[in-house]
């Protein structure tokens, strides 16, 4: 235990300009469909995963692992497994209406992306702390997402392009990140500098506004 010290100390009006500079600066982060190879320091993605491991998680069971991709081998095997994936639902699976919908955004079966951006991160959820435990780990998803969010805000501020991806076809994401079969995928995180020809769908320029977003009582 140790006393809650204040991390600033500041008057109201220099928080409120704190949080609007944050918030604007989180309101330029779009997903990236298109990466350059130019390549991004291991440094950055260890201090994004750092930061993520901050996340507050339900009985602080911690319930993450973060598997960063960035050998060709491996990047390809996941661009197979994912392609192969994406056609099966780019081909009914996954209904018109849906299909109309990401076509809206750009997305497609095909994801050059996951061979050419620097860094693919993997982020697992531990169902379990290890095979003997009884308990299974509370809010998995819950815990697992916001420490995603953390990774995304980190990229983001770091200057980089993200994207995530569902995490699909499980087990292979296992077995290609060697990791035990009590984990399992929540997503992918995609990350490295956009291309040059990299574009915001007009689809995702439209955030609702704050009114419709929030409600006080
Ligand atoms: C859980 C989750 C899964 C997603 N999966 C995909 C995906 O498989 N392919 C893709 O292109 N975008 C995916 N996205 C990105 C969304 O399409 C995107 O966040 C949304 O269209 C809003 O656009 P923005 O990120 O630019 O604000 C996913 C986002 C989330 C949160």
């Amino acid at each position: 235990m140790r006393p809650w010290t204040p991390d600033i100390d500041l008057p109201d009006h220099e928080r409120i300009a704190h949080a609007a500079a944050f918030c604007e600066r989180m309101a330029t982060r779009h997903s990236c469909r298109s990466f350059s190879a130019d390549p991004v320091p291991r440094a950055i993605i260890e201090t994004a995963i750092a930061a993520a491991g901050t996340a507050p998680s339900g009985a602080n069971r911690q319930p993450w692992h973060f598997a960063a991709l960035s050998s060709p081998g491996a990047k390809t095997a996941l661009r197979v497994a994912v392609e192969e994936e994406e056609r099966n639902f780019y081909g009914g699976i996954g209904g018109s209406e849906w299909q109309g919908l990401l076509r809206n955004l750009g997305t497609t079966a095909d994801k050059p992306y996951l061979e050419i951006a620097p860094w693919i991160i993997v982020a697992f959820g531990q169902t379990k702390a290890s095979d003997t435990d009884r308990f299974p780990n509370p809010q998995l998803v819950e815990s697992v997402s916001l420490a995603c969010g953390l990774l995304l805000t980190t990229l983001h501020l770091a200057g980089l392009a993200t994207l995530v991806h569902t995490a699909t076809p499980a087990r292979f994401l296992n077995r290609l990140c060697r990791r035990p079969e009590l984990e399992r995928p929540i997503m992918l995180i995609v990350t490295g500098h956009p291309a040059p020809d990299a574009t915001v769908p007009a689809a995702a320029l439209e955030r609702k506004p704050l009114d419709q977003i929030a409600s006080w009582f």
